[in-house]
């Protein structure tokens, strides 16, 4: 049995750097992120030999910190957790290394995590610490409640049946997107109206100031794709899971829309003069190291804010469609919503509004542990410390790694 129930977590399956140190799946003693945000900023998007060598840079920094921050030592450690998968190939091994090594000289258990499950186990964790409660519990629904979980990110836009099983917990994927995730979406109509990088916070802030029915998005432009025949999905965010047994009703696409928004753009000419200014503001070389969100709304005309409010809420109206209608169709008794995209603030208060329209509970992670975090990977890890399900000597990256089939 752990001692102390401490856990050690290493997550770098993108472009943060994190460690974090949690106890009991419970309670979290530190947790550290080293973003890359300004690396890769100027590219508009992440560059994979970039990521690793920002890994290599931060990962000893990282630990130490987390470390110094719960005031633990390495010998106080019950074990080392380590997200093996899915992400980039690289930037994982970075990770896994260190915490292969760091296990091997400590003479601790190494646990592998998948990283949804970190996002799933984020809201979790969340909602232990809000309970205050420490008594070495793995879950609080009851093993025959379910919980539906919708994991929305820059990589993955999944809906999973989630389940307390004994040890670890169990997944059933429900529905995925057959194309873009959701965040690639956010980022990819950031990039083409000229906002920074990752754009989704960009896109939330701006939304706020623009009319969501000005561009009437339909959903046709949004609908699911299902002749696939059983073949794999041809874009990276959708690769980890076959889609053929599913059931098309909770299927997501999310690369019409993203079109949808490039010829409302081309058609109405929205670019040229802002965009030049928006350029300055994001991407040139004098472009400021924080811009503001005054500083971004002073660029943007009526027009592309009524764009981007209209984009937003199509999107948000189409997650929150099929969600609630894979809760009601499968009977979970309530939804977990985790990932970067699980900030939007129109998300939460949507998803809020209509979970208390059918009196049902819905949860999120706090805004830090919506994005990429190590503690979420402590989380994931505890009910496996406890169940001895610990990874071989010979773990390494899964850039593929699926959850639940
Ligand atoms: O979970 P995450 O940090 O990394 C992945 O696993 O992908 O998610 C990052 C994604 C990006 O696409 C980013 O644009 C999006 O989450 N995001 C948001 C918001 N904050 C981050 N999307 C919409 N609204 C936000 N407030
Ligand atoms: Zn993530």
């Amino acid at each position: 049995m752990p001692r102390n129930g401490l856990i050690l977590a290493i997550e770098s399956s993108c472009d943060e750097t994190a460690a974090a140190i949690v106890q009991r799946g419970s309670r979290t003693l530190s947790s550290v992120v080293a973003s890359q945000i300004a690396t890769h900023a100027r590219y508009g998007g992440v560059v994979p030999e970039l990521a690793s060598r920002e890994h290599l840079r931060a990962i000893v920094p990282v630990v130490r910190a987390a470390l110094q921050e719960a005031q633990v030592e390495l010998c106080d450690l019950d074990a080392i957790a380590v997200t093996s998968g899915p992400g980039l190939a690289g930037a994982l091994l970075v990770g896994i290394t260190y915490a292969k090594a760091l296990a091997y000289a400590q003479g601790l258990p190494l646990i592998a995590v998948n990283h949804l499950e970190g996002h799933i186990h984020a809201v979790l964790l969340n909602e232990r610490e809000q309970q205050k409660v420490l008594h070495g519990s793995s879950h609080e629904l009851d093993p025959d409640e379910a919980a539906l979980a919708l994991v929305v990110s820059g990589g993955h836009t999944h809906l999973y049946l989630a389940r307390p099983a004994h040890g670890a917990w169990s997944y059933t994927l429900i529905g995925r997107t057959v194309d873009d995730a959701a965040g690639e979406a956010y980022d990819k109509v950031a990039k083409l109206l000229g906002l920074g990088y990752p754009g989704g916070p960009w896109i939330d802030a701006l939304a706020q100031h623009g009319n969501p029915h000005a561009v009437p998005f339909s959903f046709s432009q949004i609908k699911t794709k299902i002749h696939l025949g059983g073949k794999p999905p041809r874009t990276k965010a959708a690769r980890t899971a076959p889609i053929a047994n599913l059931d098309p009703h909770f299927l997501f696409s999310f690369s019409g829309i993203k079109t949808a928004v490039l010829r409302y753009v081309e058609l109405h000419n929205l670019r040229p003069e802002a965009d030049a200014r928006r350029e300055t503001l994001f991407t040139g070389p004098d472009a400021p190291a924080k811009p503001t969100i005054e500083d971004a709304l002073a660029t943007a005309d009526p027009q592309t804010l009524d764009l981007i409010a209209s984009f937003q809420h199509a999107v948000v109206g189409d997650l929150l469609r099929k969600t609630f209608a894979a809760q009601q169709a499968l009977g979970a008794t309530r939804i977990l919503v985790t990932g970067g995209v699980a900030a939007n603030r129109e998300l939460r208060a949507r998803f809020t509004t209509e979970a208390a329209r059918r009196n049902l509970h819905v949860a999120f992670p706090t805004l830090s542990l919506s994005t990429d975090n190590a503690a979420m990977i402590a989380a994931a890890a505890w009910p496996r410390l406890q169940a001895g399900e610990f990874a071989p000597s010979t773990l390494s990256a899964a850039p593929s790694l699926a959850l639940g089939l």
